[in-house]
């Protein structure tokens, strides 16, 4: 692996250290500075719709009746999901690469006063996670790893997957910016212009309120390479969703190991 691949790990932690909730949900309602008993209420509520949805969605398109007693939330953040998934199964592990975000994490289980939640520093191994989940979820955190790695990550996650169990995961795949090219990256710049974009996209961060911020990638994935470990898994259902997030194009892939 190249170092500078762990580049998004180290930004992950100054996130979690400097403005945790803005991290998850980039709007300015959740920066440190504005954040009040409301909005974080309002934040945790965002939550709770899309676990209600998320359930809601593997019942209807994957496996009627499921109720998964073991979920995995990969890339937790402040437990803004595992919360109300500790709510309704009988065990969570959350896992995520920033200690920062984990220690959040684990003062909002402690104020829902939730015993049933693990919360879990992982590196790209894995390693931390022992045994198979019944669901295995992520939102929005694949797209800020590099491709190369998250395709490692993704088989290793799917290695953990129960027979029978769901696994719900979302990714993007291409930015709506690319409509000329039919959603593919166009051809590279050269060089010399590929400069300048850098130097003026340094110059807006400097002179805005994104100043200080920490870098946050989106990374777009191959969608072959997910359908083909899917296949291989093997998964005896897969259902589609579309997802956009002010134009980064993804799907919500679920799917049932067989
Ligand atoms: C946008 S937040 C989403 C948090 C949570 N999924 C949610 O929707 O509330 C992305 C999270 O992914 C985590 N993350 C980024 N890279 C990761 C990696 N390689 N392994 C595990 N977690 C990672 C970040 O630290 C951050 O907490």
């Amino acid at each position: 692996m190249f170092t500078k691949d762990l580049h998004t790990d180290r930004e992950w932690e100054k996130w979690g250290q400097q403005d945790p909730y803005f991290g998850v949900i980039t709007h300015e309602k959740f920066r440190a500075k504005n954040l009040t008993e409301e909005s974080k209420k309002e934040f945790f509520q965002s939550g709770r719709r899309h676990v209600q949805q998320v359930l809601t969605t593997c019942r209807a398109k994957v496996s009627p009746g499921f109720q998964p007693q073991r979920v995995l939330d990969f890339g937790c953040g402040v437990g803004r999901l595992v919360i109300p998934f500790a709510e309704l199964a009988g065990h969570v592990t959350g896992t995520d690469v920033s200690e920062s975000m984990l220690e959040e994490a684990r003062k909002n289980c402690a104020a829902h006063a939730l015993d049933n939640v693990t919360l879990l520093r992982s590196d790209d191994s894995l390693a931390c996670l022992t045994g198979t989940f019944d669901l295995i979820h992520s939102f929005i955190v694949f797209q800020h790893i590099p491709p190369r790695r998250g395709i490692a990550i993704f088989k290793r996650l799917l290695a953990h997957l129960a027979p029978g169990g769901i696994c719900a995961v979302q990714l993007t795949y291409s930015k709506q910016a690319y409509h000329a090219t039919n959603g593919l990256p166009p051809e590279r710049r050269p060089a010399l212009r590929a400069r300048i974009k850098k130097l003026l996209y340094k110059l807006w961060r400097s002179a805005g309120s994104q100043g200080n911020d920490p870098e946050m990638q989106m990374n777009p994935y191959n969608l072959n390479e997910i359908f083909f470990l899917i296949q291989a898994l093997p998964a005896q259902k897969l259902h589609v969703e579309f997802t956009d997030h002010g134009g980064e194009l993804g799907v919500f892939l679920y799917f049932q190991a067989a």
